[in-house]
């Protein structure tokens, strides 16, 4: 064992060579943890194999180790009281800190890509509104050439605020708006022709969750009316706006579809982004994705807000936002765009 004397003089240099290191506050209390520490701190290691010396040694080496520990503990206080004075005042500024990086949140991306749309058509020269959505049954169903028994009514698809007696209340039930097609009527009934608007917002239906369906969504519609607004102005508008958001190489097609209140209708697919149109499980190998429906306003239409059928023409369509999104980032379970989960939001703008 080597001599406890030395033994006691080498750890009172090292405790002299660590103290003088320490600069700080934090390392000065590291310093004295590190030596005076009950568990596992240097010194009462040292007692510890004091207690191994022979007996007639142990009275002189344990009067030398007392004097280091009260060394130790007097240059620690005198460090410490001195590092302590040294603080800044409470408030102040240390200007020696890192910076702070804050963390800079961004626009949701169902909101980056309603305003991308948004874009998109106040370029080509739309009007952008909103309304309600909280609507009656006149508006969102009615005038849109939908009559009392149509099967969009039925409360199986429809989130009523109240029980619907059609033969008392009818077309003034009140109910949340299934689509933004009813704003299509709510500004005809104001403004004259022509018209050029975009209507986006959310929408309800009694859906369930699931990886395509939410109860509330988003949609935009979008209205055209004039003297002679045709079929070729329909497809050239929607042509233009899904290569605009979709990117120049996706193609287009127009499939026959059925609307009650546009004749004809039609739903426009684009090529399918993930396979190049060749077909694969996104597209359930069509090659092909549906994004929106469309087609010539019915003359149903016109009659209801009072416009001349013989005189005007014109082209409405309407898609879903989430469902867009969807496509365009390949996002798989659309209840992602609800929960808020950061490592999902973080990931846009793609
Ligand atoms: N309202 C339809 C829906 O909710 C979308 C739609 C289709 C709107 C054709 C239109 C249209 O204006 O012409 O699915």
């Amino acid at each position: 064992m080597p001599d406890p004397a030395s033994q006691i003089e080498d750890l009172r240099a090292q405790f002299e060579r660590d103290l003088a290191a320490a600069t700080g506050e934090a390392a000065v209390r590291g310093v004295r943890d590190r030596y005076l520490s009950r568990k596992g701190g240097l010194l009462s290691a040292l007692l510890k194999a004091l207690g191994t010396a022979p007996a007639d040694e142990r009275p002189r080496l344990g009067r030398l180790a007392n004097e280091l520990k009260e060394d130790i503990e007097t240059q620690l206080g005198a460090r410490l009281s001195a590092v302590e004075q040294s603080r800044p005042p409470s408030g102040a500024v240390d200007v020696t800190l890192p910076g702070r990086i804050p963390t800079l949140g961004h626009r949701h991306p169902l909101t980056l890509l309603r305003e991308r749309i948004e874009a998109i058509f106040t370029r080509f020269g739309f009007l952008v509104i909103e309304g309600p959505e909280l609507e009656d049954d006149y508006h969102n169903f009615e005038a849109l050439n939908m009559p009392a028994d149509h099967p969009a009514r039925d409360m199986q698809d429809t989130l009523y605020l109240e029980t619907p007696m059609r033969s008392a209340v009818g077309s003034q039930a009140t109910l949340l708006r299934t689509h933004t097609s009813g704003m299509q009527i709510r500004y005809m009934e104001q403004h004259p022709p022509p018209v050029r608007l975009i209507a986006p917002g959310r929408v309800y239906r009694r859906d369930s969750f699931d990886l395509t369906h939410t109860p509330m969504f988003t949609q935009v519609e979008g209205l055209v009316v004039g003297e002679d607004v045709t079929l070729a102005d329909l497809k050239g508008t929607l042509d233009a706006f899904a290569r605009e958001l979709f990117g120049a190489d996706r193609r287009v097609r127009f499939r026959p579809s059925f609307f009650p209140y546009t004749e004809p209708s039609a739903e426009l697919d684009i090529s399918c982004g993930a396979c190049a149109g060749t077909g694969c499980a996104t597209c359930k190998r069509t090659g092909w994705l549906e994004i929106l429906g469309s087609g010539m306003v019915h003359p149903a239409v016109f009659e209801a807000v009072g416009y001349d059928p013989e005189r005007y023409t014109g082209f409405a369509f309407g898609m879903g936002i989430e469902r867009v999104a969807q496509l365009k980032w390949g996002v798989e379970d659309i209840r992602l765009f609800y929960e808020n989960d950061l490592r999902f939001l973080e990931q846009f703008p793609l």
